[in-house]
This record gives structure tokens, sequence and C-alpha cells, in this order.
């Protein structure tokens, strides 16, 4: 308690304004409230009085130390999400206990990090628990936020004008724009960069132990090193390839002056993302095409749709400089019987959306073959927080402790078998903050998975396979190929050989291991360099 109370007081005297005590998320303060974590048996433990001692005493204790205007944030965990957390009567009591011991607001905490239910990734709906926040209007005086989930100001603005909350807090979003509120005061919210809920970028390599970033904006955190200044020479440059790449690259660019010509075979812009956001849960994908739509016409890239780029006609042209974001071409591995007509590769299904029947072999299972997977078995459509809820077991009415109830998973669309060549647990290289949530994901879908596998042949009969040393065949409808990626650099050596000066940035430059994240940071870099 004497350190949360000195941390408060040192952060007074440094010059900030408030502190937030963190009372949630199944850390510390949180562990002596919850019944499941506290088997103390002293004046600490035992009952539900008891065991908010420990944060109404630090509240009290801070309140006593930093003086009336000093503001105290109390983070309640309003929602445990686990089994043995809070009931809504108590986290009520508790909330009124923190007020009456001097918090100044109260902020809304959703789920411990051991909760088995996604709490601020991408496929959880906007502003999907500010219904729990809601519940404590009228029980309280001091201010009260809402949080997780609230990415774009319409949201933000919907909640207070609904009586939700009297607050609503942003981490994200502030790492995917740092000019957010400016822009939402400027009335210029299309021009928002906005948060995705990837996690890639922020929580993932917070918990790998490297710099906080995003993926949508590589320069976070590293503003001083990656900095956007005007051009000293204006160039006239071409990108060829509006992915994520290209387009980072193209507004970047052009930011900083120079003259830029946008080339995209394809009729609208965005490369793969246009793919991934059909992905269910994966539809704020959108966002960050629709950003980039609008900083292209902010800084007057010219853009070529339907216009495949050639070689001959690019070099004749007289660009300065040539930026190679081609992308990928799915690679086909070597299996007997790969050119068989129930074979498609993942753009045939994603993109292409040819029709596919009841029983899906995947060959792959990366990001990728689990993204097909959930394409394949999960029904498409718009994203729903009652939906949300039924599947993953979250009790809208809070009549649980903890707020938990039984999931209930509609039936997959199909049978999928979802298989990779490596040994390991299959889904282990996806994303550490989310990887859990497709895998669990698919598990409730029935989709089987195996690793180890050998790919023996594809015929009528389906797919032969070898796992741990048995021969199967797979009476599959179809085999859909999800086994990684080539670069597509095909105008790379005619453009040298012409004398031009190229670039390969993103998919074009590396596939191995690609992902938007390293697309986005390549194509910026390069534009703040050139
Ligand atoms: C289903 C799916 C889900 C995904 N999910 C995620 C995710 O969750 N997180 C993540 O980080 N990444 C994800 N990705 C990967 C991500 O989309 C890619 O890493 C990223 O799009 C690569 O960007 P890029 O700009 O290099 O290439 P691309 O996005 O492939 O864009 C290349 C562009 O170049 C154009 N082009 C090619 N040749 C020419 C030419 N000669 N002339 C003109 N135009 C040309 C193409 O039409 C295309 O628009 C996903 C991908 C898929 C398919
Ligand atoms: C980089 C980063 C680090 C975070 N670290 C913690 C943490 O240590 N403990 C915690 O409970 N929440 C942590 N969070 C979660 C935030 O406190 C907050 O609950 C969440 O990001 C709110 O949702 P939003 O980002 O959609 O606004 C972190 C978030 C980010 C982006
Ligand atoms: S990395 Fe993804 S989740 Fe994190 S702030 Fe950026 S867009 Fe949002």
């Amino acid at each position: 308690m004497a350190d949360f109370v000195n941390c408060a007081a040192l952060a007074q005297s440094a010059g900030y304004d408030g502190v937030e005590v963190m009372g949630s998320e199944g850390y510390l303060i949180n562990e002596f409230i919850a019944a499941r974590t506290n088997q103390r048996d002293d004046e600490w433990g035992g009952a539900y009085e008891n065991r908010i001692r420990l944060p109404i005493e630090i509240v009290r204790r801070t309140r006593e130390k930093v003086g009336p205007d000093f503001i105290i944030i109390y983070r309640l965990s309003m929602l445990d999400l686990v089994e043995g957390g809070s009931t809504a009567d108590e986290v009520v009591q508790l909330a009124k206990a923190i007020e009456a011991a001097g918090a100044t607001i109260l902020n809304t905490g959703i789920g411990w990090h051991e909760a088995r239910i996604p709490t601020i990734a991408t496929s959880v709906p906007r502003a999907a628990f500010a219904w729990v926040t809601k519940r404590l209007k009228g029980e309280v005086s001091i201010p009260l936020v809402a949080t997780n989930r609230i990415n774009t100001p319409e949201v933000a603005e919907g909640l207070l004008a609904e009586g939700y909350c009297d607050m609503v807090s942003m981490a994200r979003p502030l790492l995917a724009d740092a000019a957010f509120v400016q822009k939402a005061r400027q009335n210029r919210a299309d021009e928002i960069n906005t948060c995705i809920g990837c996690n890639q970028a922020c929580l993932d390599h917070t918990f790998a132990g490297k710099i906080t970033s995003c993926l949508v904006n590589p320069r976070a955190c590293h503003e001083t090193e990656l900095v956007i200044a005007p051009a000293e020479t204006a160039k006239k440059i071409a990108v060829v390839g509006a992915g994520p790449a290209g387009l980072a690259f193209a507004v970047t660019a052009a930011e900083r002056g120079h003259d830029v010509t946008l080339i995209e075979a394809a009729n609208e812009v965005g490369g793969q993302f246009n793919i991934a956001r059909k992905i269910p849960g994966k539809e704020e994908f959108g966002e960050t095409l629709r950003y980039f739509r609008r900083q292209l016409e902010l800084t007057g890239v010219k853009l070529r749709l339907n216009t495949r780029a050639e070689a001959n006609a690019l070099a004749d042209e007289g660009f300065d400089e040539i930026v190679l974001a081609t992308g990928v071409s799915p690679r086909t591995p070597e299996i007997d019987g790969v050119d068989h007509p129930r074979t498609l590769s993942y753009l045939d299904v994603l993109r292409d959306e040819v029709p596919v029947g009841k029983t899906v072999a995947v060959i792959g299972a990366g990001g990728i073959g689990h993204d097909v997977s959930e394409y394949l078995v999960e029904r498409h459509e718009p994203p729903s927080i009652d939906r949300f809820f039924r599947t993953w077991g979250v009790d809208p009415e809070y009549k649980t402790a903890g707020g938990r109830t039984a999931p209930q998973v509609e039936p997959a669309e199909r049978q999928v078998f979802l298989m990779q060549r490596s040994t390991g647990k299959v889904g282990e290289r996806l994303g550490r903050t989310t990887g859990w949530i497709h895998r669990a994901a698919l598990k409730m879908h029935g989709v089987v998975t195996a690793s180890g596998v050998s790919y023996n042949r594809i015929d009528d009969q389906g797919l032969h396979v070898t796992i741990d040393g048995a021969e199967k065949t797979l009476p599959v409808d179809h085999v859909v190929i999800c086994a990684g990626q080539e670069p597509l650099r095909d105008l790379h050596d005619d453009l040298v050989a012409r004398g031009c000066s190229v670039r390969l940035i993103g998919g074009a430059d590396v596939a191995a291991e690609l992902d938007a994240k390293r697309a986005i940071d390549q194509g910026v870099r390069l534009a703040a360099a050139i």
C-alpha cells in the first residue's frame, strides 16, 4: 500500500495531474478482491468486505497523501470473465466504497488476462463492453469511463449521447493516430487512421519485450527516429501496386512533396487487405483502406486503377524512382494431383468466391490457413455484440459471478481439416495475444487439425495423406492450398536492364513471414528516406 501511495506522490511531484490505480485485469489488487485467488485467512481474506479492503485502503491513503485536487482514477474490474470473479452486486458495492474512499473517476476494467473470452481483439465488436459501465450509472456520482474497442469518434459520441458513460478511454486508437482528438474536433474524422484491433505491433510487441508501436502507424513510439520531413528535392516517383506497402509509401512520399503516381492493376486499392477484410471478425481492416483512400486524395497522389504496369511503358515515362510494391503470388506445393479440379487456392475461395463444398481440407496452417478455415466454418454476418456474447459465453444480464455463461456455438457451415507439414502445435506461430482466439474459434467449430502431415495425392477420392506413419484418405469435396507465397517482381529485371532506379517493398521484396506490419513499415521507412 505504501508503494502505491508513494508512486502517486512521486507522480504528483513530477507534475502529473493524476494517476490511475490498476484494480482490474487480474493483477494484484484484483487478486485480493476475487474469492478465486484470495485464499488468505487474515483480515484481508474471507468475506467480500475483507477482500476489498486493499483497494479501498490504497485509494483512501493515496487521497490522504496527495490532497483533494489530484485526480485518482480507479480502474475497477467490472466484469472479470473468470470463474470465481465478482458478482454484479459486489461490483456496485466496491464502486461505492471506492468513491467514498476518495476516487475522482471510475474507469472500467474488462476481463482478466487469464479470461478465455476476447476483450480487445479485432473480432470484438466495437464498444461491446460499454453496457457493463452503464450498469453503474446512477449508483455512484463520480464520472464513469467506458473502455475497450472504442475506436472512432462516432462510437465514442454515441456512447456519451446514449448515457452509457461520462467519459471514454482509448488506448490503441491513439497509437494508430496521434492526431485522433484534433481530427475529431475539426470534423475530420474521415482522416483518422483507425485502430483495427490487430494487436500485432502494440500488445504483441509489449509481451515480447519490444518497443510498442502500431501496424497502421509505424511512427508510433518511433517519432524521433522515423521523421517525415519535406523532401530536399522533389522527385517524380512511380509506385506499382496499391497494397498496404505501396499505399503507405505513396502517401508518405507525397506528403513529403514528391510527385507520386500509384499504379494498380485491380479496380480498387488495398491489395490483399481487400481479401483479409472478408474474413469474419476482420471487417475492421476495411478502415485502413478508407484511411488510405482519403490520404491519397489529400496528398495528391495520382492514382491509376485498372492499369497493369509494363516495364517498357514504365521506363519510358521517365520516373526518377520506381517502387515495386507488387506483392506476392500464392505458392503451389508439389503434390501429385495438385491441378485436380477439387483443388482451390485461397484466392479462389476468398477473392473470387468460388463455391466450396461441405467438407474441405486446408493445406497450410499459417495465418491465411487459419483465416480460410474461419471463413469456411463461420456464418458471414456483420459484427454483432449479441452474437459475439453468445458464441464466447458472456452473460449480458450479469447473473453469474464473473459474467460468464455457457457458450452457444452456431453449427459449423462445413467440416474442415486444417493441416500442416511441419510438426509442433497447429497455430503456434500466430500472434501472441490473438493466436489463442483463432485456435479457440476453430476448435469451437469442430475444425480437425493435424501437424506433421505428408500430402501424398489429390484425386477423385479426395486428399491422401500420411499422419504419424498411417496413410489416410480424406474424402473431401475441396482442397484449399494456403502453402505460402512467392514475391511477385517480374517487372524488376527488365526495369533494371533499362537503367531505372528500382526499389522493392512489402511482399515483392520478401514474401516469407510477410504481414502488413512489415509491408507498411517498409513503405513508410523508404518514403521517409527517398
Ligand atoms: C486472408 C488474409 C488475411 C490476412 N490477415 C492479415 C493480418 O491479420 N495481419 C497482417 O498483418 N497481414 C494479414 N494479411 C497479409 C497482408 O494482407 C499482406 O502482408 C499485405 O497485404 C502485403 O502487402 P503488399 O503491399 O506487399 O502486397 P499486396 O497486398 O499483395 O498488394 C500488391 C498489389 O500490387 C498489385 N499489382 C501486382 N502486380 C501489378 C502490376 N504489374 N501492375 C499494377 N499492380 C500490380 C496487386 O493487384 C495488389 O493490389 C492477410 C492476408 C490474407 C490474404
Ligand atoms: C501497448 C499496450 C500495453 C498495455 N498494457 C496493459 C497492461 O499492462 N495491463 C492491462 O491491464 N492492460 C494493458 N493494456 C490494455 C489497455 O489498458 C486497455 O484496456 C485497452 O487497450 C483498451 O482498449 P483500446 O486499446 O481498444 O482502447 C495495454 C494496451 C496497450 C495498447
Ligand atoms: S497495432 Fe493494431 S491493435 Fe495495435 S494500435 Fe495499431 S492497429 Fe491498433
